[in-house]
């Protein structure tokens, strides 16, 4: 049976993905929000892919591309020099391809009528969370966990993250200087969604003196006595990361988020680095100042460990797909490369590591004098979720 009419079938009835599958096509996209090592996996699934025998087809702009049929041929040529590139050279979307029945429909269309016999598909929670409900159809898919958030569940790491870390790291370390020249207190807001993974691993890798992250709840009454504290003892600056997604209820009492959605469902952030940095302002009468580092976190050239890690997924996703392997996504497992179904990582978030949040705790009060015993005590730690 060709390879289509296997897909069309495996539509039609019950799951087969044990057979191997021989060199046709590959199909691969991008979707959600760009990331740092995009333009890395792509060249990586074409490289190996094209090595393996396969013709790769791009597929522009997400599941977008999909639904219209907007696919363009990848050869090594056109992406052996997009490594270092950040974006990503297909384009993307935040279209949910589940939103609308006629849309699942085109999408198998586009995979039939192009003899597509895999789709690789590189994103993060919202985009394989998709493709888990299309490989629960009968698509044989392979996914690549993408996001500056780090928060896909089954990987231990995302590629883009170690980039807007660097970048947050960077841009902490200068706000300081501003920060001891004035006197100032500099609240810094990273990206993150409902996970605070960028926010705990730039403020512990940047010596702030406070980290607030979604996973643990935190008053702003113990925030400004810590400050004043602090100042009082004669450090007179001081610079805070807060995670985007952190609770309002936490800063001001009233829970003003989930106002808007994007296209997924996603809920848009609203200013808490403001809230909060207004009511430190308020409260203490000391200067303060807010910066919202936003989407320069994810642009930009991704660090060497992108690349890399990016290139062991695209390479690892074209072995799964040569296997007949599918129906899973590659992950870093500790050091090595592993898969994991789909359906175990769909519709899940991956919350920041609270052990990591507790030294960088530990770490904060430390630097303000306190003892270890009384920062590790619950009361100093915070609510972990
Ligand atoms: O998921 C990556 C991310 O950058 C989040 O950190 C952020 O909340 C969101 O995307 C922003 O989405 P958009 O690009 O749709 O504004």
């Amino acid at each position: 049976m060709s390879l289509p009419a296997r897909i069309k079938e495996t539509i039609l009835s019950d799951h087969d993905y044990g057979s191997t599958i021989m060199p046709g096509t590959i199909g691969v996209l991008t979707g959600g929000g760009d990331c740092p090592g995009l333009n890395a996996a792509i060249r990586a699934v074409v490289l190996a892919g094209t090595a393996g025998g396969y013709t790769l087809q791009g597929v522009r702009n997400g599941w977008q591309g999909l639904i219209t049929n907007d696919l363009v041929p990848l050869t090594p040529d056109q992406v052996s020099a997009i490594i270092s590139h950040g974006g990503t050279t297909l384009g993307t979307s935040r279209i949910n391809p589940l939103g609308d029945p006629e849309n699942q429909q085109k999408i198998r269309k586009t995979i039939l009528d192009t003899g597509m016999e895999a789709l690789i598909v590189v994103g993060g929670n919202g985009t394989l969370s998709a493709a888990h409900e299309l490989a629960e159809q009968g698509i044989p898919i392979v996914g690549i966990p993408k996001t500056i958030d780090n928060d896909v569940a089954g990987t231990d790491r995302s590629f883009g993250f170690d980039t807007a870390v660097s970048i947050v790291t960077q841009a902490i370390d200068r706000l300081r200087t501003t920060a001891e020249s004035h006197h100032r207190i500099m609240v810094v807001e990273t990206m993150g969604r409902d996970a605070g993974w960028i926010a705990l691993f730039a403020g512990l890798a940047g010596g702030a003196d406070r980290i607030l992250i979604p996973e643990v709840r935190f008053s702003v009454d113990e925030v400004c006595t810590e400050l004043k504290e602090q100042y009082q003892a004669g450090r007179k600056s001081s610079v805070i990361v807060v995670a985007e997604g952190v609770h309002h209820t936490d800063i001001c009492g009233e829970d003003v988020r989930a106002c808007d959605r994007d296209e997924c469902g996603h809920e848009k952030f609203v200013g808490a680095a403001n809230r909060l940095g207004r009511e430190i302002e308020t409260r203490l009468g000391i200067d303060t100042r807010v910066t919202v580092l936003g989407y320069i976190q994810r642009g930009g050239s991704p660090t060497a460990y992108d690349r890399i890690l990016a290139t062991r997924f695209g390479f690892a996703a074209v072995e799964q797909v040569k296997v007949g392997h599918v129906g899973c996504m590659v992950a870093l497992q500790g050091s090595e490369i592993g898969t994991v179904p789909l359906k175990d990582i769909a519709h899940k978030v991956k919350p920041a590591d609270t052990a990591l949040y507790r030294l960088a705790r530990t770490m904060e009060l430390r630097r303000k004098g306190k003892t270890t015993s009384k920062s590790l005590s619950s009361r100093n730690l915070g609510k972990i979720l």
